[in-house]
């Protein structure tokens, strides 16, 4: 083995896919591109999330406490990587992109038309020394028409591994069964 710098260690745990959050601070609505996710429990279902104090989307989500998590499908790369690279500060994402917004359930920030899901999502505590945010997951939409479903995995510097092929080894799952599907 090679030993290579250990920051380089998020290339090799890359979370689950490139996600989109979505903000909306005194009726502005805001987009950002998010790698730096995880779950941390089922039930209710909890997720953690760093978002940087520089970012737009990070005193949207402070002072309001909602956000919606959407996962955009490889179709929307591009997309994905070009909201990561403007602040809401300055551009009216949703319109520069043109994507659509759709109304969410139980918070004030909006689902996106385009990706294949939206989580709607409430801040239930924060880290400050990690900028860290834990969310719940209050809703989930998924768009069950969409033919396009591979997600986007992020190796870093704007290179993505697309979703491949499924391993489905769910019978041997026996020591899980009681949890959600
Ligand atoms: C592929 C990719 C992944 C990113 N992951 C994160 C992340 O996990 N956390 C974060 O704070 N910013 C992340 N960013 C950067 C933000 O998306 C970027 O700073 C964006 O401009 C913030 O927008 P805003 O100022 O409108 O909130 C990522 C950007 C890209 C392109």
């Amino acid at each position: 083995m090679k030993e290579v710098p250990a920051s380089g260690a998020f290339r090799q745990l890359e979370p689950g896919p490139i996600v989109l959050v979505t903000t909306s601070h005194q009726g502005k609505p805001n987009i950002m591109t998010m790698g730096f996710h995880m779950m941390i429990q089922h039930e209710p279902p909890l997720i953690g999330c760093v978002i940087g104090p520089w970012d737009h989307s990070y005193s949207a989500l402070r002072s309001t406490g909602e956000c919606v998590i959407a996962i955009p499908t490889i179709d929307l790369t591009r997309t994905v990587v070009d909201i990561g690279n403007c602040s809401g500060d300055t551009v009216d994402k949703f319109e520069r992109f043109g994507l659509t917004l759709q109304p969410a359930r139980s918070v004030a920030a909006p689902l996106i038309g385009e990706c294949l899901a939206n989580i709607e999502c409430r801040v239930v505590d924060t880290v400050d020394a990690y900028n860290l945010f834990i969310l719940e997951a209050e809703r989930l939409w998924v768009d069950t028409d969409r033919k396009e479903r591979r997600t986007l995995h992020h190796r870093g510097d704007g290179v993505f591994a697309a979703d491949g092929d499924v391993l489905d080894f769910s019978e041997r799952m026996e020591k899980w069964r009681h949890l959600p599907r």
